[in-house]
């Protein structure tokens, strides 16, 4: 096509067409800087349970900020608070006392049905045991998690279907999980976590089951997710050859947290 044609052919690129910039944006902000967009906010989160007449502060005042996009992980030692703050983060328990904002929600003063909401729509969890359901199939495992969704049962099938792909078992949907290895079983628990298409996902010691080769797979496999599909990825791990993968580090112990310097 010649020059004149093509400037005849495609008028909407004309110069004039161009929308004026805005003049009142921020001065310091480079116009190729991705916006940074907050995930949570937690000020002053505590958790505190009592047996009897023992009292433990498994939370005690935690203040965090996590960007959307980003990976990081949680370390400290057991007892440390970090499977409850986890469960904070996922709004599988409430806190004591404090805020826990989730894209500006509170999940602390969240009615349990909108809890249950954000639970499944918005958050992933894959656990240090797996938990997969023993009867069912690995394809039918990860089904289970668009049921509360409430999609019909070929979509469903579908949608597990290209889950179990992403995470490299598309040929494995038909095995019970005793039929898999524990790499195996944990990337059908990533596939369940994933296949609805959350914004966050949270693991507690993920790898903490497997061997140092499976466990380099798995890590690999998450941090090919984290970058792929822009999930922010929040994991706790023992292990500090995980952690150091990890764009940030935390550290939590005795109910407070650290970050940890690079
Ligand atoms: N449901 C509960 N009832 C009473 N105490 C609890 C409960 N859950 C946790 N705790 C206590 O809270 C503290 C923090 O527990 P948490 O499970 O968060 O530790 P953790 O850092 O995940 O440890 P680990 O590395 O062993 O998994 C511990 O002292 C624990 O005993
Ligand atoms: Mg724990």
């Amino acid at each position: 096509m010649s020059a004149a044609a093509e400037r005849t052919a495609e008028p909407a690129t004309s110069p004039v067409n161009i929308p004026d910039i805005p003049a009142d944006l921020p001065a310091d902000l480079p116009a190729d800087t991705p916006e940074r967009t907050t995930m949570y906010e937690i000020s002053g989160l505590t958790k505190t349970y009592t047996q009897g007449k023992r009292v433990v502060h498994a939370l005690a005042g935690v203040d965090l900020h996590i960007d959307a996009g980003e990976l990081v992980s949680i370390q400290g030692p057991t007892g440390g608070g970090k499977s409850t703050l986890l469960q904070m983060l996922g709004g599988l328990d409430r806190p004591s006392s404090g805020t826990i904002a989730l894209d500006g929600k509170d999940l602390a003063a969240m009615s349990d049905r909108e809890l249950t909401g954000v639970r499944a729509s918005t958050i992933g969890f894959v656990f240090q045991g797996f938990n997969l359901i023993p009867t069912l199939t690995a394809q039918e495992n990860v089904e289970t998690a668009l049921v509360p969704e409430g999609v019909s049962a070929s979509v469903r099938a579908e949608r597990a279907a290209a889950a179990l792909a992403s995470v490299g078992l598309g040929d494995r949907g038909a095995h019970l999980p005793v039929e898999l290895s524990g790499g195996q079983q944990q990337r059908v628990a990533i596939a369940r976590a994933l296949v609805k298409d959350p914004t966050v996902l949270l693991a507690d010691e993920p790898t903490g089951n497997l061997d140092e080769q499976t466990r380099d797979e798995i890590v690999e496999l998450l941090e090919g997710l984290w970058k792929e599909q822009g999930l922010t990825v929040i994991m706790v791990t023992h292990d500090s050859t995980v952690a150091r993968r990890t764009q940030r580090r935390l550290r939590i112990a005795g109910g407070k947290l650290t970050e940890i310097g690079v």
